[in-house]
């Protein structure tokens, strides 16, 4: 018997406006050191951070595809995924496979580490993170030291991520970014949907990120 395809929403808002959000201010983060605009540059990895923060809380109590829970699974399982890599098959997954979970993590954890020493950093002239003399002038050069190589790591990792959505269209004939810009995906009509948490616990969320990102940023020592 032919199997029954249906719409499903897989992705919430929340979590599709920071996926794209992300994409934006790296890029604007890219630019302003690029052309100097430094207040922008720290205003722009704030606002980073805010969303990473927003993005760990919600891989706790989010919609269950945006869950950690959910989508991190072992090793082993995402190496048996990309076995089948070059089978061509419609797509049933209803959040992250198994070897995307892992790169969640990965673009996740890269990100909150540029932040990071982006807070301790300092250009030997006159721009500074705001935990730059808190941590000293030997610390704050070793941290603006890893936040130029975190960089390039992060622009490897992405190419790595683009490349993978890209052979998801190639090989398996999956799309997967027109999930993440609507939100839905056909799936077989006997699979059960995920939850989908309420958007008003997200702005929430968002709201206690952005307070404890300023607090951070106001009474830096
Ligand atoms: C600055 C560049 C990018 C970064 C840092 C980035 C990061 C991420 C992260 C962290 C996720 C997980 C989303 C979540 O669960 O919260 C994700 C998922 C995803 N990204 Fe990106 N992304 C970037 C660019 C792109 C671009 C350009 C595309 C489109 C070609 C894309 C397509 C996707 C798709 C389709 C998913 C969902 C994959 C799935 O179905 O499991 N990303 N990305
Ligand atoms: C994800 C967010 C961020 C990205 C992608 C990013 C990216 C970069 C890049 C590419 C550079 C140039 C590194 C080089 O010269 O090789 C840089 C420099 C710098 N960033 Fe960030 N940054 C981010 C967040 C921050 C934050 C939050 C702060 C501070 C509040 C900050 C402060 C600085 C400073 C002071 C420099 C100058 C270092 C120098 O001249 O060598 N960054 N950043």
């Amino acid at each position: 018997m032919r199997q029954l395809y249906l719409p499903m929403r897989v992705w919430d808002a929340p979590t599709r406006l920071f996926h794209w959000m992300i994409v934006v201010l790296l890029g604007t983060s890219w630019a302003t050191v690029e052309y100097g605009y430094m207040e922008w540059h720290k205003l722009s990895g704030y606002t980073i951070l805010t969303l990473l923060l927003f993005r760990l809380v919600w891989g706790f109590v989010g919609s269950d595809t945006a869950r950690f829970s959910r989508f991190l699974r072992s090793p082993l399982a995402a190496m048996q995924h990309l076995l089948h890599m070059t089978k061509r098959e419609h797509d049933r997954e209803i959040g992250h496979n198994a070897a995307g979970g892992w790169m969640v993590l990965v673009l996740l954890s890269l990100l909150l580490a540029q932040v990071v020493t982006g807070l301790m950093s300092n250009d030997d002239i006159s721009v500074e993170g705001p935990y730059a003399r808190f941590v000293g002038k030997d610390w704050s050069d070793w941290a603006t030291h890893v936040h130029s190589i975190v960089f390039t790591v992060i622009q490897i990792t992405v190419v790595l991520h683009v490349l993978a959505v890209l052979a998801y269209f190639g090989l398996k004939g999956q799309n997967l970014v027109r999930p993440m810009i609507t939100g839905k995906k056909r799936l077989p009509g006997n699979m059960r949907a995920p939850r989908m948490a309420s958007p008003l616990l997200a702005l929430v969320v968002l709201v206690v990120a952005a307070g404890v990102v300023t607090a951070l940023v106001q009474f830096a020592p």
